[in-house]
């Protein structure tokens, strides 16, 4: 058991959370999801994604979003699908990057039109434009399951995860895109990735649909595995992943890591609070277990 003494959370609301929402949620109401959860003491925000506003119309105000953050010790990370995507993202000053392969090539077409090879490529070309200082961190989605292809080659997975690596992205996320695996699907993963990538550039983004997502997170913990992106109030999904639930809930993985000693950013009541407040703002389902139970706590206490 090598479990790390610290982890450091990516909160993935802003981009993940809202990404899927049929209604635009106003620029100012993104831009206070991202300030008052960094008064909650998140430091590091997958913010926004420089994508077709016809693809996804919710993040058509992303540059907007950047600018109006009031905070300049955040971390905005923005994802970048194509050389436009970096063009803007660069405009926008963000901090860092995301850029997108998968290992099911119906998921990766659907998601940014583009086979795996052909997403490889268009990361290779956004690596050569990077300029440095710039954090670059590669999601190699549907780790175990496609929503048009079923199950994935985990080999697939560690094949791309080297190459990526190889190439000097900074970090490797693996995403379990469509919240279906189990620890045995996600343990197999991990061990092929593991041995081709130094866990220390390693980390994970599960959805929970099935509500596996938090024993995937133990099972990366255990693995040494110490950054992951989660999602107050569980908020999150995919426009390419039918019926895929949100992120694993930030507010449960504090509990978590609270529990286990693990150090991270972030107060648990805090984050309860202004992600139960925003959902019901929006008319949104805040999913968070510990959340709930943190802030009804607080209730009684009061
Ligand atoms: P393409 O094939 O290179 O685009 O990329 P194109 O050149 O054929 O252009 C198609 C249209 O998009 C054109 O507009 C372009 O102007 C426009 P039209 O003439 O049809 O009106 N366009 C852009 N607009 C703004 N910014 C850009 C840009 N590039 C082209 N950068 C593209 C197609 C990738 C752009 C498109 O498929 C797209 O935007 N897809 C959305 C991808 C997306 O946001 N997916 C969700 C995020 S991924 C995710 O959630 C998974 C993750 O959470 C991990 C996990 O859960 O596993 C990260
Ligand atoms: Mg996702």
């Amino acid at each position: 058991m090598s479990r790390p003494a610290r982890v450091d959370i990516t909160e993935s609301s802003p981009r993940d959370g809202l990404q899927s929402l049929g209604v635009f949620i106003p620029t100012e109401s993104k831009i206070a999801l991202i300030d008052d959860l960094s008064m909650a003491g998140l430091a590091s925000f997958d913010a926004v994604s420089f994508v077709s506003p016809t693809a996804v119309p919710q993040m058509a105000d992303a540059a907007d979003v950047i600018a109006g953050v009031a905070r300049s010790d955040v971390f905005l990370s923005g994802l970048v699908p194509n050389l436009r995507g970096l063009e803007s993202a660069l405009a926008a000053e963000v901090d860092g990057i995301g850029v997108l392969t998968a290992a099911s090539d119906t998921f990766s077409e659907r998601n940014i039109n583009a086979d795996v090879e052909e997403s490889m490529r268009r990361i290779r070309s956004i690596l050569d434009e990077v300029p440095s200082g710039i954090r670059v961190r590669a999601y190699v989605s549907t780790i175990t399951h496609c929503p048009y292809e079923g199950p994935t080659d985990a080999g697939r997975v560690a094949v791309l995860a080297e190459r990526l690596a190889e190439w000097g992205c900074d970090e490797i996320f693996l995403g379990e895109t469509l919240g279906k695996g189990t620890v045995g699907d996600v343990e197999r993963v991990l061990a092929g990735v593991l041995d081709r990538v130094p866990v220390s550039r390693l980390g994970v983004h599960f959805h929970d649909t099935y509500g596996q997502a938090l024993a995937n997170v133990v099972l990366s913990l255990d693995a040494g595995i110490d950054k992951l992106d989660s999602s107050a109030g569980g908020l999150g999904g995919c426009p390419y992943a039918p019926g895929a639930a949100g992120n694993v809930a930030t507010e449960d993985v504090m509990w978590l890591l609270g529990g286990l000693g693990i150090e991270h950013d972030g107060h648990i009541e805090q984050v309860a609070s202004v992600a139960a407040r925003f959902c019901s703002d929006h008319h949104l389902q805040y999913r968070s277990r510990a959340g709930e139970a943190v802030l009804a706590a607080a209730e009684v206490e009061a």
